[in-house]
């Protein structure tokens, strides 16, 4: 399966000849599993009509920074957040010098300025224009500010003349694009990763739960795997399909995720424990369903504690680096540095649960890093983006 399957890439359309060729790297795209958005610039759509855009991508193309109907849906900040990668292609000339500038004077330059996510350039552009001092210059400086630029390509050009200056072709960028998704930062590593809720069995049909989705710790495993590690996966029940390339253990109640994680640490590297485990299971299961008695009578569970799973992983595997989340609703920072040091971790990974959006069952969400060093703010992300930027954390850790 192709790494940009299920992947948020926004394909930005400038005005150059290339641009046909801009529906083939979306038909691409989408074969290769992606869910694509194309923005085009008022050039574009005077070489392709959004129509076919649409037609390939299987949504409508965005085309204006205020356009009052895409405000009400997906708005330009949305947009920039949704983007696991912005690829620019055609890039012009004229849109390298913009976004060298830092314009934000069209939906393109604006999304480019507002996302955290890669920005790929792929410049499309006559030799003697990309040869041109001013175009280099505007190169170099946007690669030191970290966008990535693929190619040109040199061959003959639209206008007849030869050199360097022609877009990519559509299938070499989707390999390049492939690429930003496969870092080596845990090239060899052996990762165990819980994600999920538990479920403590109160008799056949009721169980003790919570809110979490799993989506904070498949996406932490589909990123270790692009960052090259062996990955065990051990999940409470979640509604997520099984992210690709890894092994993964389901399990239900705390005493199994704590023996799964048990085989699973003999060998590993790294431990993340981002599953909500349940801190307390009812003392018994009953054999049978519990029946109602009394109208009115009431009803209690006796509960006792289960496993710290973590704390127990950490003190059985001392060699293991270890990572916690803490999942707070109020002194974020000091619940997590006594976490760290209760449970003699590494690094605990603080959100906030009580703040609307992010933390459980949420697309995004918002952490702080508590080390013995201090304390780190990250920005509010989409899991699957600040899943990246965790593993290049806590690959600094593994060191
Ligand atoms: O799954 P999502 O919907 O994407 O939501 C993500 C999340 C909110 C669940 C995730 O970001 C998160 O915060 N996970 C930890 C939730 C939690 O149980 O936090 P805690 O503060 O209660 O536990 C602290 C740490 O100890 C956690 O690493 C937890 O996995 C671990 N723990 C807790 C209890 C226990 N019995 N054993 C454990 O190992």
């Amino acid at each position: 399966m192709s790494r940009l399957f299920n992947k948020h890439i926004i394909v930005a359309i400038s005005g150059g000849i290339a641009a046909y060729k801009s529906a083939e790297l979306v038909r691409l795209l989408k074969t290769a599993g992606a869910q694509v958005e194309v923005v085009m610039t008022r050039g574009a759509i005077e070489f392709i009509t959004p129509l076919t855009l649409q037609a390939l991508s299987g949504n409508p193309v965005h085309q204006h920074l205020l356009d009052p109907a895409a405000e009400a849906g997906m708005g330009h900040i949305q947009l920039a957040r949704w983007a696991d990668a912005i690829l620019v292609a055609p890039c012009t000339a004229q849109v390298m010098a913009r976004l060298a500038q830092g314009q934000a004077d069209d939906l393109l330059s604006t999304l480019c300025l507002a996302t955290q996510a890669p920005v790929l350039l792929a410049p499309a552009m006559n030799q003697a224009m990309w040869n041109d001092p001013a175009t280099q210059a505007n190169a170099q400086l946007l690669i030191e500010r970290g966008l990535t630029l693929l190619g040109p390509d040199v061959g003959e050009q639209a206008c007849g003349d030869v050199g360097p200056g022609r877009m990519l072709e559509p299938g070499q960028l989707v390999i390049e694009l492939e690429q930003i998704f496969s870092s080596h930062a845990w090239q060899g590593r052996k990762v165990v990763i819980t994600a999920g809720p538990t479920r403590e069995a109160i008799d056949p049909v009721r169980y003790l739960s919570n809110h979490s989705s799993g989506k904070m710790g498949y996406a932490l495993a589909q990123a270790a795997v692009e960052a090259g590690a062996q990955v065990h996966l051990i999940s409470g029940p979640t509604n997520l399909p099984t992210p690709i390339d890894l092994q993964c253990t389901q399990v239900q109640s705390a005493r199994d995720m704590l023996s799964a994680c048990q085989n699973a640490c003999q060998d590993a590297d790294i431990f993340i424990a981002s599953a909500a485990v349940a801190d307390y299971r009812p003392a018994e299961k009953a054999e049978q369903k519990i029946k109602k008695t009394g109208a009115k009578s009431g009803f209690s569970l006796e509960l006792v504690q289960n496993p710290d799973i973590l704390a127990t992983i950490a003190a059985d595997f001392p060699r293991l680096t270890c990572v916690g989340f803490a999942a707070e609703t109020q002194q974020l920072v000091a619940h997590a540095q006594a976490k760290l040091k209760r449970k003699q971790v590494a690094m605990i990974i603080a959100n906030d649960v009580s703040e609307p959006g992010i933390g459980f069952n949420s697309d995004e969400n918002q952490v702080c890093l508590v080390t013995a060093e201090g304390a780190k703010q990250l920005p509010r992300l989409p899991k699957t983006q600040l899943a990246r930027q965790l593993i290049n954390h806590i690959a600094q850790l593994d060191k």
